[in-house]
């Protein structure tokens, strides 16, 4: 049964039919994918970032290599991809036809100069294009020109300078995209918010090395012989991805809309982001994987949730977690507890047994003859160890239980 339920919300002033955006990438390189994306249901588009044809843009070749984890294939991405090598004025010709094809969805325009006349006229020709939104690409990892991307993204003058050289030169919203490598996301931000910037994306891809083509002893990706470290994306980043939204909707200085990217593949990954302080999402790896069908189950399952939750509104789920997110030392540790196993659907694998004596507080012991673990519930350290390697789930056969009154554990002592 489909669920009907509106996901409409407002960002920076523009109102989108649902907050899923393709984010600046290959998936959303010219009108005719991005019209494909809009009819698979994608409330929004952040075009393929444009720079000025005076830069030559070539791309390294391969561009990409996918991060597999054992079996499970595009767990990262890493990527050498460049700016749109395509001429400046399509593109800009491509965002124009797209709004006027597309009036009720949202197509933003991602832009990277080099110099300040350069932000100043790619700025003006995103606003003659009648793009909603504008946003300014600090954060690229891999530039193959330097002075700009991630270099402008970790230092916060050029931030405040070229958002401000935008922000002079047009009336649309501007925001801007951040780079996670940096030690502290918020700083760029509040001088993009000097600059003028009423939005934040964040992230950009994390600088990563996927690793090493082992018969050519070459780095990935492996460009005739030569590695480099570059932008790395997918659900490996979703963790930074999250951190980075969450401190920025933390920052009491900041108070901006933000725009969640970074590892969103499912409606799960997609409400944890809105309920970090995401109002807007944007995806690349997920549609590099499965297409822009993904789309669907996001939608859908942001709908089920809010329709069991009885939530009228996706602006009333926006940041809902975020009071809750403490430093670690505001903990109350005076709460403790252990794990509780139910041993009626135990298979007598013996993995939590070896994970307790190897990793964790050598609480279990193992009955050989019936092929279970025994507890010695005084030693347990409720480090959940045996839950994460518990193959029995749905529901886990491993839970965490408060235990009040527990007597404090005692580090493990060696006795070698
Ligand atoms: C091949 C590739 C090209 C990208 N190009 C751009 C770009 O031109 N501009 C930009 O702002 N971000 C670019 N990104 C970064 C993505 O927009 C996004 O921030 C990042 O991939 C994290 O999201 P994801 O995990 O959903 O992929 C690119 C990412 C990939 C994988």
């Amino acid at each position: 049964m489909a669920i009907k339920q509106n996901l409409g919300i407002d960002f920076c002033g523009v109102h989108f039919e649902n907050p899923v955006m393709l984010s600046s990438s290959p998936v959303s390189n010219t009108a005719e994918m991005i019209s494909r994306c809009f009819e698979a249901g994608f409330g929004g588009v952040v075009y393929k970032t444009v720079g000025l044809d005076n830069i030559k843009i070539i791309h390294p070749s391969p561009r990409m290599k996918s991060f597999d984890y054992q079996n499970k294939e595009l767990v990262g991405l890493q990527n050498v991809e460049q700016t749109s090598d395509r001429p400046t004025v399509d593109n800009f010709k491509d965002m124009e036809y797209l709004k006027k094809r597309w009036p009720n969805k949202v197509v933003i325009s991602s832009v990277m100069g080099w110099k300040r006349n350069e932000w100043h006229d790619l700025a003006r020709m995103s606003e003659d294009a009648g793009v909603d939104i504008l946003e300014l690409n600090f954060s690229c990892p891999h530039m193959t020109v330097e002075g700009a991307g991630m270099k402008v993204g970790q230092a916060h003058a050029l931030v405040q300078d070229f958002t401000e050289v935008a922000f002079k030169a047009v009336k649309i919203p501007i925001i801007a995209k951040l780079t996670p490598n940096i030690t502290d996301i918020t700083e760029p931000a509040i001088y993009a918010k000097q600059g003028g910037a009423v939005g934040i994306t964040a992230v950009n891809t994390v600088a990563g090395l996927t690793g090493v083509d082992l018969k050519t002893l070459t780095p990935w990706p492996n460009v005739f012989g030569l590695g480099a470290v570059s932008g790395f994306s997918g659900p490996a980043i979703k963790p930074i991805g999250l951190r980075a939204i969450s401190q920025l909707a933390r920052h009491p200085n900041l108070k901006l809309p933000l725009s969640g990217v970074g590892g969103i593949e499912t409606w799960v990954d997609a409400l944890e982001y809105i309920l970090l302080g995401a109002s807007t999402l944007q995806i690349t790896t997920g549609v590099i994987h499965y297409g822009y069908r993904i789309v669907e189950d996001i939608l859908e399952g942001l709908a089920y949730f809010m329709q069991e939750r009885g939530v009228a509104q996706l602006s009333d789920l926006v940041g809902k977690a975020v009071p809750k997110l403490v430093s670690p030392n505001d903990f109350d540790l005076s709460r403790q507890g252990i794990a509780n196993y139910d041993l009626k659907r135990c298979i007598g694998c013996g993995q939590c047994h070896i994970v307790c004596q190897d990793a964790g507080g050598q609480c279990l012991s193992w009955d050989a003859k019936e092929r279970r673990p025994v507890m010695d519930q005084s030693k347990c350290l409720s480090c959940m160890v045996c839950s994460f390697v518990c193959p029995v789930s749905a529901p886990p056969l491993i839970t965490y239980k408060e235990v009040p009154n527990k007597p404090e554990i005692l580090p493990p002592v060696s006795v070698l």
